[in-house]
């Protein structure tokens, strides 16, 4: 305890200026500052310790200027300065070198964790629910023995159309409801890029790295130039899925998809298939699940219909398969089925959700409904 601490010392006169007297002045000089030094704990003690030794009235410095430089015969001066100065140096030293303790040891207590106060409070994150249903839709096909894949938001008109089997002059070209890249009229169409509009280009992608059979599932990003509203978002998500093999019939779509419908709404639902045209598949078809809320007699969530209309699909047209043939598809041999279903629309009917603006507006009053 630094009240404990002897600061007794003050400094002798000196009859003798010898050597040795010297020497045993020096030596109890600084063993007096080496256990005052030990005993300083705190900025307080610290300050009581410096001003003793430095202060420049009377501090113990000061004192030995006085006391033994000035007092010091004339001959001795010189010697007796320099042994003073070096004093001095040791003395500025020691203080310093305390000071350094001693803040070192304020960084550690404030570093220190008191376990008795209250914790931070971290909220949870949680998947958003369009993400969730993405990956809930996913499973299910994982749960069959689909793959996944991906591919790239930014596409050719080649992969997001031709190869498609889109006409040059279909609608969905046109700049109403695709985005293009500006700047490209130098390039051939087929070149130009877009934003796809669809998950179905990486059905063209899968078949051109692999050979069949395939069975893959694309969950992903697409963008159409709709005005934002309460159903249309310009960025919406879509899960894509394909499957190419011997002998694929259009049963077996429908028992998948009446499969795929039963795990997300629930095994009461029913599905119905009825003709659609998409330019890739053939024959085509739209999917409605029965109500899962009314169980079909009608309410708010199927418009008072009965029926939810949920996705699309067919049959591999073989105007697709013509542009993989190299690669083992031939129309002649291989059949398969494709069907694209949105996200959000999936998600507004399982959530009950009215505005499909909620999912992109980031308000956490909506999110954490979700957590
Ligand atoms: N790509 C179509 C769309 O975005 C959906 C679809 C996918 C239809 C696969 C049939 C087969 O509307």
């Amino acid at each position: 305890m630094a009240a404990e601490v002897s600061t007794t010392y003050t400094v002798p006169k000196l009859e003798d200026y010898s050597a040795a007297a010297l020497d045993r002045a020096a030596a109890e000089l600084q063993s007096a500052l080496e256990q005052e030094a030990g005993a300083v704990q705190t900025e307080a003690d610290h300050k009581n310790f410096r001003d003793r030794w430095m202060a420049r009235k009377n501090g113990i410095l000061t004192q030995i200027n006085d006391l033994w430089l000035k007092a010091a015969p004339n001959e001795a001066k010189r010697e007796v300065g320099r042994w003073v100065n070096e004093l001095k140096i040791f003395v500025e030293q020691q203080i310093e070198k305390v000071q350094a303790r001693i803040s070192g040891g304020a960084q550690v207590s404030a570093d220190k964790l008191d376990v008795t106060l209250p914790g931070t409070r971290r909220p949870l994150g949680a998947e958003h629910p369009v993400i969730k249903t993405m990956n809930d839709i996913v499973n299910v096909f994982r749960a069959m023995g689909y793959s996944v894949g991906t591919g790239p938001e930014i596409e050719t008109d080649y992969y997001n159309f031709e190869s498609l089997n889109f006409p040059p002059n279909h609608p969905a070209r046109d700049t109403q409801d695709t985005l293009f890249i500006a700047g490209q009229e130098s390039k051939p169409q087929r070149e130009r890029l877009l934003l796809r509009t669809h998950t179905s280009p990486v059905q063209i992608r899968t078949m051109e790295r692999q050979p069949p059979p395939v069975r893959v599932v694309i969950p992903g990003k697409v963008h159409r130039s709709d005005t934002a509203d309460a159903t249309h978002s310009p960025v919406f998500h879509q899960v894509e899925g394909l499957a190419v093999d011997n002998d694929i019939t259009f049963c077996d779509l429908k028992g998948t998809l009446d499969h795929a419908m039963k795990a997300l709404f629930g095994s009461d639902v029913k599905t119905r298939f009825f003709p659609s045209f998409f330019p890739f598949t053939e024959p085509s078809a739209d999917v409605a699940v029965s109500c899962f809320k009314c169980g079909g007699k009608g309410c708010r969530i199927c418009k008072q219909g009965g029926w939810i209309e949920l996705l699309g699909c067919g049959m591999v047209d073989p105007n697709v398969f013509e542009f993989v043939k190299g690669n083992g598809y031939d129309p002649a041999k291989i059949s398969g089925f494709a069907f694209g279903m949105g996200v959000e629309r999936i998600a507004m009917c399982m959530y009950e959700i009215d505005d499909i603006q909620l999912f992109y507006q980031g308000d956490i009053r909506f999110l954490e409904q979700f957590a």
